[in-house]
């Protein structure tokens, strides 16, 4: 779903490079614009062709004829596209908050274009496909998966930071990406790895001590966050321990939403060659590097009942005990035919709780303004984030988001 996407030659040359892990028969690239999807489509066959990989490639842009008889569904699209994102990026600065697709109020009002429409999808799923898979990588993928969930849906949520992690200290410290393995726990974007796990040593106070410049330029944060805390936070925690310097940052350069539209365009006509056979390079400056990866193993053990553990958004289910049974986290879990089941955590310190069980309750309340609207739910969602939180700013930027929403919010 979404497959006319610039990112779906990444998935598709994972389904080729993986096809031992999982032997796609067919793959349906479904995707309103048909335009898109002639161009990624043919791109797609010409990838698996290349690798001589026997499935075949089809699109269309009827939902229910694309869904039918799946085996796995998965769900990589962008209600509005990018100008959606760009306004996201943009209006929440003239509050002085952040300006991103997936944190802060930037992030609620994605999560209110975007529910409504996924819950639709996966309705008309379960009407054709009953028994398939939902793989939800639509962001955000927190309220994403936890609507699924509370619809009664088969559905997993999966983001690519913890794959980005395991293959980037995998290569820090010379060991196969296989032998490491994270204690990764929070919520998704908002998660810390407490121990790197090589060989049944956890070699994380050695990866901070040797290769902490590195981790911490990536994550554009002072290495002394790692050195004092002793855990490496994800890049998505710079919104929160950075909130002001990334404030003004973002006040002064174009929004990633105008520079990934760059992008798009110039993928869009690289696709267009018909002599071009593989995954360009450029798009590697995404920010969805390994998603492929994760997205094949993760389709691989739900549909072959392996039962090994992967990180992904499941049901907590008491898992934290701080949060409530139907809030969705991000952790480790045993992933088998019956789904994602978390394995056990050690009881999370203050520092990070606090900040988890605030936006889990921010989560909660964002999910019942994508479901049932209003101008006041949207408030009160806003006055819960802990980036917002005062009351005249939730105020304004509620106005805000309804007023650049409008055409996507059936209420407003
Ligand atoms: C990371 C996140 C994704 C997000 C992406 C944005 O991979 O895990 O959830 O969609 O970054 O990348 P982009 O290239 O669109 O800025
Ligand atoms: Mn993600």
């Amino acid at each position: 779903m979404g497959g006319g996407s610039t990112y779906t030659p990444e998935l598709v040359d994972g389904f080729a490079r993986l096809r031992d892990a999982l032997p796609v028969a067919e793959l349906v690239l479904i995707d309103p614009d048909g335009e898109r999807l002639e161009l990624v489509g043919a791109l797609a066959r010409r990838i698996l062709a290349r690798q001589g990989h026997p499935g075949r490639v089809t699109w269309t842009a009827d939902l229910d004829a694309g869904v039918d008889g799946a085996d796995a569904v998965l769900l990589q699209l962008r209600v509005g596209g990018q100008a959606a994102r760009q306004q996201d990026e943009t209006w929440p600065l003239e509050c002085g908050c952040v300006g991103q697709e997936t944190t802060g109020a930037g992030g609620l009002a994605k999560a209110l274009r975007t529910v409504p429409v996924v819950l639709d999808i996966a309705e008309r799923v379960r009407r054709r496909s009953p028994d398939a898979w939902i793989v939800d990588f639509t962001n955000p993928v927190g309220i994403v998966t936890r609507a699924l969930l509370a619809a009664g849906h088969r559905a997993v949520g999966l983001c690519n930071v913890a794959i980005g992690f395991q293959r980037k200290f995998a290569r820090l410290l010379r060991v196969a990406p296989e032998e490491v393995a994270l204690e990764h726990v929070g919520l998704n974007h908002l998660t810390w790895e407490r121990s790197v796990t090589v060989g049944g040593e956890d070699v994380l106070p050695r990866l901070i001590a040797e290769h902490g410049d590195a981790v911490a330029a990536d994550l554009r944060m002072p290495r002394s966050v790692l050195d004092r805390l002793g855990v490496v936070p994800s890049y998505y925690l710079r919104y929160f321990y950075g909130h002001d310097e990334v404030v003004r940052e973002l006040r002064t350069k174009p929004s990633r939403a105008a520079e990934v539209a760059a992008m798009e365009r110039k993928l869009l006509s690289l696709y267009a060659d018909p002599a071009l056979d593989e995954k360009p390079a450029l798009l590697a400056k995404r920010g969805g590097a390994f998603y492929s990866e994760a997205a094949v193993a993760l389709t691989a053990s739900l549909l072959r009942d392996t039962g090994d553990v992967q990180v992904v958004n499941a049901l907590n289910d008491g898992t934290l005990p701080f949060l409530p049974d139907d809030a969705v986290i991000e952790v480790p879990a045993a992933v088998d035919a019956r789904g994602a089941h978390p394995l056990p955590v050690r009881p999370l310190e203050p520092l990070y709780a606090g900040l988890v069980a605030n936006v889990t309750a921010y989560e909660h309340l964002a999910l019942e303004a994508a479901l049932k609207g209003g101008r006041d739910r949207v408030f009160r969602a806003l006055l819960a984030h802990p980036l917002v939180g005062q009351f005249d700013h939730a105020d304004r930027l509620t106005d805000a988001l309804v007023a650049h929403n409008r055409e996507h919010l059936a209420w407003a």
